[in-house]
């Protein structure tokens, strides 16, 4: 279980203000959890990522990762960025060992591991061409599959398709979610897509800025729907999902009046 515990983090501006960039969020993620974070931009999506990842410190609350107080980035959680952290200079496979390397597992384990993951993401063909032989998808491929290299327990990705055209974005999501099902990893995702939020969660918390507050939470069935009928377009046209997705559209147009109302 990750549990984020009435976590605040507060920076100061540079005209020494308080910015309140993420006020008192609690959130569970279960075995097998796919949580996905929604909001505008500025709503503290990132700095709780930042904050789970261990890559800043919370200024009050408690992170814990099956029961351990999250202090610092881990081997236990993978990272994927809107924007590829490739080495250009080194080849798909070794970039995909990269953490493995660093562990210091032999170089046949290491290549023997990455290039299942590379199967997993549909790369099995592409492990040794160099990053920029590779569509922005592709990039983002070997990105999840380095993530998973050194078996991390939680997945972290801050709007991973956020640069990707909307038909690679789908065909991502689609993959994402068959890596989900069989790696049984746990996911926290950021987006600001309310398509892609209710595609993909399990549960989706919906955020509101200044201070990042968490102003409703969903718990959802339609990624398990698709893991079943493998068919995205009649999830995403049925009236269910086309109702949820315009009522969160609206609750996000209407943020702060919802904010104030729960005050
Ligand atoms: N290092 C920082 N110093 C000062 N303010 C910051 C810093 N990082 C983020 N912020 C502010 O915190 C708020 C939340 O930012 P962020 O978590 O990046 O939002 P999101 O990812 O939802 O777009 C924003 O108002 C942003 O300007
Ligand atoms: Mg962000």
């Amino acid at each position: 279980m990750l549990k984020v515990d009435h976590a605040s983090v507060h920076f100061e501006a540079d005209d020494g203000r308080i910015v309140h960039a993420l006020d008192r969020v609690s959130l569970d993620i279960p075995d097998n959890g796919f949580v996905v974070a929604l909001g505008a931009s500025g709503c503290g999506k990132s700095t709780l990522l930042n904050a789970i990842a261990g890559f800043l410190p919370l200024s009050d609350g408690v992170i814990t990762l099956n029961g351990k107080s999250v202090v610092g980035p881990g081997a236990d959680r993978g990272v994927v960025f809107q924007k590829d952290t490739l080495l250009p200079w080194k080849n798909v496979i070794d970039n995909v060992a990269l953490g493995l390397k660093f562990a210091g597992i032999p170089k046949l384990e290491q290549h023997r591991r990455s290039a299942e993951l590379l199967k997993l993401v549909g790369l099995a063909d592409f492990a040794n061409a160099f990053p920029y032989e590779l569509s922005g998808g592709m990039r983002q491929r070997v990105g999840i599959a380095r993530a998973l290299a050194t078996e991390p327990d939680i997945l972290l990705m801050d709007e991973p398709f956020g640069a990707l055209d909307s038909l690679t974005r789908e065909q991502m999501q689609e993959l994402l979610v068959s890596v989900w099902k069989k790696t049984g990893k746990r996911v926290f995702f950021i987006t600001h897509s309310v398509e892609e939020a209710l595609f993909l969660g399990t549960q989706v918390i919906v955020m509101s800025p200044r201070p990042g507050r968490i102003v409703a939470r969903f718990d959802l069935d339609f990624v398990n729907r698709f893991a079943e009928s493998n068919d995205a377009r009649e999830i995403k046209a049925s009236p269910e999902f086309t109702n949820l997705r315009e009522e969160i559209r609206a609750l996000l147009h209407g943020a702060h009046d919802i904010r104030s109302a729960a005050e």
